[in-house]
């Protein structure tokens, strides 16, 4: 969480910082700030609330010179979102200043040990301390900056990615990671630091990801380095040519990322196929799959560990794995995994599902399961991410950047890699006939433009907000295949909407929830023309009779569940369990006209971040 932006070279420091903060407002947008330096001082502007409210303050507040700065959006983890707590932080001499992304563990203490030598603390953050602990020990034994970064970080116990600058030498900025990611930008005659790279692609396409425990000393007109915090070596700067372009990062006329995002599904799910799927002969090629062939169908058991709509998609997984390839799955949250402690047995295969790929809780389960011996596969999105180089292979899933703090495409394109991966292990392991593994891939290569059909939904999908924008609850309901989609529907909704919701399996309502049923509850319940549709449509009438809405996704031409609903979607048909990547879709468009019409934060919903890096 958190988004940092630093740069150092010749052009003005502000617009592109303040550019950059905007790109990476995903990661945290309760409070903004920016320091520069612009030749005789700094120039300090930090408030609550997001990146525009910094922009109108510091226009009004500071001289925007210098070609030094750095700058931060938070999302709030040491003292509430206010003015004071916000980064960029000075150190007591008003020398130093930096921001940061993560959490000092052990900053109490290290704060104690400070004021005891003299310093004063002005907000509550992890933060000021940190930039107190690098002036001391700068002051101590006289060192330069990046040798004081160094000796201080490893005093610290925690994460962080930060970027820091002394006025007295404005010509450098030092900046260091340990779980949490940060990237450089190298163009010419100047240098970016951020959180990702969206905040640097219109000026370089030269990145380098630093790696954990790495810290680089960023000088002008000096070759740049990068040291190993622990013990000082040098480290080989891997400079990587972007692949991301300025319009995969931008709205391109969509009101929302979120609704931009939406509508990219059927192009993503191709890109996440293309050059895999191989329907006409039969083929499925994925080199991480095929390199460790023998690891996965030897498995006794695969374990999913991820969080949140990842968690969603593990569980659509679950049912398509063990269906095709016959082996047992369990789906874990990964901050459950990671405290308890697991059996992990050498045959068992553990998948690691993220977006961003900083997740974390689902980081550190896969340290776990590496540790006791497991082989951890990764489905991430964000190439170069943490977890796509902690896991021993992977899968990238090819969605391009989703901004949109609610996931929507993360979730159909992992579901299509995993399904991938399902239909590979059925294949090799012969639990799947030929004629049903050839239709599979020839199901699956139709299955974009049966999602751009779905989106055709998306008036009705309109006109249902508008009944039941104003409903403080919601159920949504699903079975098999499409009970994940149920979790994965609530959760949708009332993240960004603020609305109650819970997802249920349908046959579960009898069990509790079936109480909460009357004229006023909206139950989105998921009905597509499949294995037990009879058993829904049961289920559609023991809510009908106690009077409950009912708002149904089935598939075109259905007659039984639109003779009962109060409104249906209908989306075209495919087999069960490609069904989620389908019914997934107006329930995204559901939530996202529902959250737009209570005049919510769609793309930044209130306390959320895009990605977890504190557990
Ligand atoms: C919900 C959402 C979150 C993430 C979760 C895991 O819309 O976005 O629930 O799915 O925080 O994030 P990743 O997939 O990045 O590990």
């Amino acid at each position: 969480m958190c988004g940092i932006v630093g740069y150092i070279g010749h052009r003005e420091a502000y617009p592109v910082i303040i550019k950059g903060l905007k790109r990476l407002e995903y990661r945290g947008y309760d409070s903004a700030g920016v320091v520069l330096y612009d030749g005789t001082d700094l120039k300090l502007s930090k408030t609550k609330g997001k990146v525009s409210d910094l922009e109108a303050r510091a226009e009004k507040e500071i001289s925007l010179n210098g070609s030094i700065g750095i700058g931060h959006t938070r999302w709030a983890t040491h003292g509430v979102p206010n003015d004071v707590n916000s980064h960029p932080h000075v150190s007591n001499s008003g020398n130093l200043v930096i921001v940061h992304n993560g959490i000092i563990e052990n900053y109490e203490p290290l704060k104690k040990e400070l004021i005891n030598r003299g310093y004063v603390f002005h907000s509550d953050t992890d933060t000021e301390v940190l930039v107190n602990l690098i002036e001391e020990v700068k002051k101590q034994d006289n060192l330069k900056l990046g040798k004081a970064v160094q000796v201080a970080l490893n005093q610290v116990v925690g994460a962080y990615a930060i970027a820091v600058f002394d006025k007295e030498r404005p010509n450098e900025i030092v900046a260091a990671r340990l779980g949490s990611p940060l990237a450089i930008g190298v163009g010419k005659d100047e240098f970016f630091v951020a959180s990702d790279a969206s905040p640097f692609i219109e000026y370089t396409s030269n990145a380098i990801y630093l790696e954990d425990e790495e810290m680089a000393i960023i000088r002008l007109h000096k070759p740049l380095k990068i040291r190993k915090i622990k013990d000082d070596t040098l480290v080989d700067p891997y400079i990587q040519e972007l692949q991301m372009n300025l319009e995969q990062i931008e709205k391109g006329g969509y009101d929302h990322f979120m609704l931009k995002e939406i509508y990219e599904q059927p192009s993503v799910i191709k890109d996440t196929y293309r050059g895999r799927l191989h329907a006409n002969e039969g083929l499925i090629k994925m080199a991480g799959i095929e390199d460790n062939l023998q690891k996965f169908l030897n498995a006794d058991r695969i374990l999913i560990i991820a969080c949140g709509t990842s968690w969603h998609a593990g569980l659509v997984a679950e049912y398509i794995f063990e269906e095709f390839a016959r082996i047992p799955v369990e789906v874990e949250y990964a901050s459950e995994f990671r405290y308890r402690n697991p059996i992990i047995r050498p045959t068992d295969v553990v998948i690691a599902i993220s977006q961003s790929g900083e997740t974390a809780d689902t980081l550190a389960a896969i340290k776990l399961a590496k540790e006791q011996g497991a082989f951890v596969f990764g489905v991430c999105n964000v190439v170069g991410s943490s977890i796509s180089r902690e896991t021993h292979a992977g899968a990238y899933t090819h969605a391009g950047p989703e901004i949109g703090v609610a996931s929507t495409k993360a979730f159909t394109t992992q579901i299509t890699v995993l399904t991938l991966i399902a239909l590979r292990l059925a294949q090799a392991k012969g639990t799947m006939n030929n004629s049903d593994f050839h239709r599979y891939l020839q199901e699956l290569e139709l299955i974009p433009e049966k999602v751009a059909e779905a989106l055709e939904t998306n008036l009705v999908a309109q006109t249902i907000a508008a009944v039941y924008k104003d409903a403080p609850n919601a159920l949504y309901l699903g079975r098999g295949y499409n009970f994940p989609v149920a979790l994965e529907g609530a959760l949708k909704l009332k993240e960004i909407s603020y609305i109650h919701a819970e997802g249920y399996p349908a046959a579960e309502m009898k069990h509790g929830p079936i109480a909460l049923i009357d004229e006023h509850m909206p139950v989105f319940i998921i009905a597509p023309q499949q294995e037990h549709y009879d058993k829904i449509v049961s289920n559609i009438q023991e809510i009908k009779s106690r009077s409950g809405k009912i708002i149904a996704v089935v598939t075109k031409g259905d007659t039984q569940v639109k003779a009962l609903a109060d409104h249906v979607i209908e989306i075209p048909a495919t087999s069960d369990a490609l069904s989620p990547l389908l019914t997934t879709i107006p329930l995204q468009l559901l939530s996202y006209h529902i959250a737009v019409m209570r005049e919510c934060n769609v793309d930044q919903p209130r306390n959320l971040a895009k990605s977890v890096t504190v557990e």
